[in-house]
């Protein structure tokens, strides 16, 4: 199995200063051998019958999630505003807002439940194989650092690259998510890129580290249709190229057409419908993805769906 460390950071291993790192061991602990058949690789993400909480209010949010990723893979979130999505997503990435808590179920990071996760290995955890990518990428990138800086900061603190090395591997970085200058690109402020710039910088950002679990929370809204296009095809080919293993989230029923093999339609922290993304868009059972469906019609959905086996339609 691939993983994006190899793909993307395969030069720079050489320079890493610390050579027994704890991600590598993970990831050799948990990969099938090249020996090994790979026909039933492990989840790196498992969530079990999730439910968030709000103490603050003493109520349940999310009313249980379950969904698997192996490496590859794509789950799509969709649904309506409030309807849990992000907070699913922030539950996995263990950065749940104050008063949040995971009140059932279960999470697993490579096999690993992340109940009782001390922060440190939470820090640990967060970038080197789990990242996320989420709407507004200005607001989380520094305005006043370099766009190159920001991304050799990632590199420096997670990967043990030295200055040098960072500074290669950030422009490589920037190439790797098709920006056209990336040494340009790696001098210029944040205010300095257009939206869908900021956002394979901050795509760049997230898999500097060789994360193998990338969640983009509605990543590509903010985006016209033509970038978003582009951030789509991007991501599509990273999870093909290095193994990279997505969660996407929208309410945008046609980007996860186009990425997921997998949907869960949510409605007020309720799993509604979830199955083969051809087979919840073409035989919807739930009348709110019926609904979802007759909404996105208009927008073209069709031309991201192969036509079902047994229809002409
Ligand atoms: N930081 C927060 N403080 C208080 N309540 C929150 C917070 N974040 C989420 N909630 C509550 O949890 C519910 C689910 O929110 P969540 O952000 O997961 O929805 P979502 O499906 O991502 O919606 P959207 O499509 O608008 O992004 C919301 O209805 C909201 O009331
Ligand atoms: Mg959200």
């Amino acid at each position: 199995m691939t993983t994006l460390s190899e793909k993307i950071l395969t030069e720079a291993e050489s320079e890493i200063e610390s050579e027994a790192e704890s991600q590598a061991e993970i990831e050799e602990s948990t990969e099938p051998g090249p020996g090994h058949p790979a026909e039933q690789p492990s989840p790196v993400l498992a969530v079990r019958d999730v439910r968030i909480s709000d103490r603050a209010g003493d109520r349940e949010i999310v009313h249980g999630v379950s969904f698997t990723l192996t490496p590859g893979s794509a789950v799509g979130i969709v649904g309506e505003s409030g309807s849990g999505k992000t907070l699913t997503c922030r539950a996995a990435l263990g950065i749940l807002p104050a008063h949040f808590e995971i009140t059932g179920g279960s999470v697993e990071i490579d096999g690993n439940d992340i109940a009782g996760l001390s922060p440190t290995r939470w820090t640990d955890l967060r970038g080197a194989t789990i990242s996320a990518v989420f709407q507004d990428p200005a607001s989380y990138l520094n305005p006043s650092i370099r766009v190159g800086a920001q991304i050799a900061e990632v590199l420096r603190v997670k990967k043990g690259l030295k200055r040098r090395a960072a500074h290669r591997r950030a422009i490589e970085l920037l190439r790797v998510v098709h920006l056209r200058d990336p040494e340009l690109v790696h001098a210029q402020y944040p205010h300095e890129l257009s939206g869908g710039m900021l956002q394979r910088v901050l795509i760049a950002v997230a898999i500097a580290a060789g994360p193998r679990i990338l969640i983009a929370d509605e990543a590509t809204t903010a985006l016209d249709v033509t970038v978003q296009a582009e951030i789509l095809d991007l991501l599509a080919d990273l999870r093909e190229r290095t193994g990279l293993a997505l969660v996407v989230v929208s309410h945008d029923l046609a980007v996860v057409a186009q990425l997921c093999d997998e949907v869960l339609v949510m409605r007020r922290g309720e799993v509604v419908e979830q199955g083969p993304t051809r087979d919840v868009l073409h035989h919807p059972r739930h009348e709110y993805t019926r609904l979802l469906i007759a909404e996105h019609e208009q927008y073209g959905l069709e031309k991201f769906l192969a036509p079902a086996p047994e229809e002409d339609a």
